[in-house]
């Protein structure tokens, strides 16, 4: 029986020490983009991201050591995107992991360029001679420009652009799926192939993880959402209510609080039942996706 708790904490130790080894210290010049950088990234966060491309690795039979650095790399564009995401042309918030956001701390400037340094030193990192030392190099590139393609236009930042353009509006639920599914869906389930291909993953065991991941990214989302209705800011390390006060889209202002839950059970149960094919090495990811609508931070 695999105790959660205990192992999403050992897991985000196990990435925050490889974060700390792979980003430039933090007085090598531009000391002060170095600082910002790692302001927002050691400044804690589940590590949901790289813990799932870990256990998705695992759930193939692989070792959860073979996705360290793609699970930094990960974690990076995650943490560029949160930077960006709270700068006052965005969302505008003064909080995050607890903490004063970076644009807060650095400027605006050097908000922006520490978000820009982070994705490109993603990528420096995943394109890295040695890095993945055990995996034949056409499998890197095909790691690579999955995590690529979850994070731009067509995924992470594509939902961004739509979830700015939604503020205020009125729209349809196949928006708000398109939305959710793609400014957080997509990172999380470019982690799960991500993993899966890392660790071998056969054809069958790749489209049952990408089910799997599709259903756990937005419930992810979705929980996001109510929590900003219903959590609490010094749990969750950000200001709550602001999606109301931003006319954001989200599942419980379209669909109200109940109905919100409802969907996010049901993308519980079906992100599970996606893993139907797997067996106990499998147990971490069912365990993982019951924690991401019960969560409370
Ligand atoms: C917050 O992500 C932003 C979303 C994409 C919902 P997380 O809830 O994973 O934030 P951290 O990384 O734990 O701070
Ligand atoms: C964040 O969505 C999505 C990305 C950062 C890509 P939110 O704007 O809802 O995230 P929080 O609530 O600020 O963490
Ligand atoms: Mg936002
Ligand atoms: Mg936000
Ligand atoms: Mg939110």
């Amino acid at each position: 029986m695999i105790d959660l708790k205990a192992y999403l904490k050992e897991r985000a130790a196990r990435i925050n020490q490889a974060l700390d080894e792979y980003l430039p210290a933090e007085n090598e010049e531009p000391a002060t983009l170095h600082k910002a950088m790692r302001y927002s990234v050691m400044a804690g966060g589940k590590r949901i991201r790289p813990v799932l491309m870990m256990a998705a690795c695992e759930a193939v039979g692989g070792r959860a050591e073979a996705v360290i650095p793609a699970a930094c790399a990960m974690e990076m564009i995650h943490t560029y995107s949160l930077i960006h995401d709270d700068l006052p042309a965005m969302d505008d918030d003064d909080y995050r992991r607890g903490r004063l956001t970076c644009h807060k701390v650095f400027g605006e400037a050097m908000a922006i360029l520490a978000g820009d340094a982070l994705l490109t030193e993603a990528f420096v990192l995943l394109s890295a001679p040695g890095v993945f030392a055990d995996l034949p190099a056409e499998r890197v590139i095909q790691v690579t420009h999955i995590i690529a393609s979850a994070a731009g236009s067509r995924g992470m930042v594509g939902g961004q652009a739509v979830d700015i353009e939604s503020e205020g509006k009125k729209i349809t639920p196949e928006v708000l799926h398109y939305l959710h599914t793609h400014k957080t869906g997509a990172l999380i389930l470019a982690s799960l192939q991500a993993g899966a291909l890392i660790g071998g993953a056969s054809d069958r065991a790749f489209s049952d993880m990408t089910r799997y991941g599709e259903a756990v990214g937005l419930a992810f989302q979705v929980a996001d959402d109510i929590l900003d209705v219903v959590g609490d800011e010094k749990e969750l390390g950000k200001k709550t209510g602001v999606d109301a006060t931003h006319g954001k889209a989200t599942y419980p202002a379209l669909f109200g609080l109940d109905e919100a839950r409802k969907r996010a059970a049901l993308l519980r149960d079906e992100s599970i039942a996606a893993l139907e094919s797997f067996g106990e090495e499998a147990e971490a990811l069912r365990l993982i996706a019951d924690y991401v609508v019960k969560r409370t931070s």
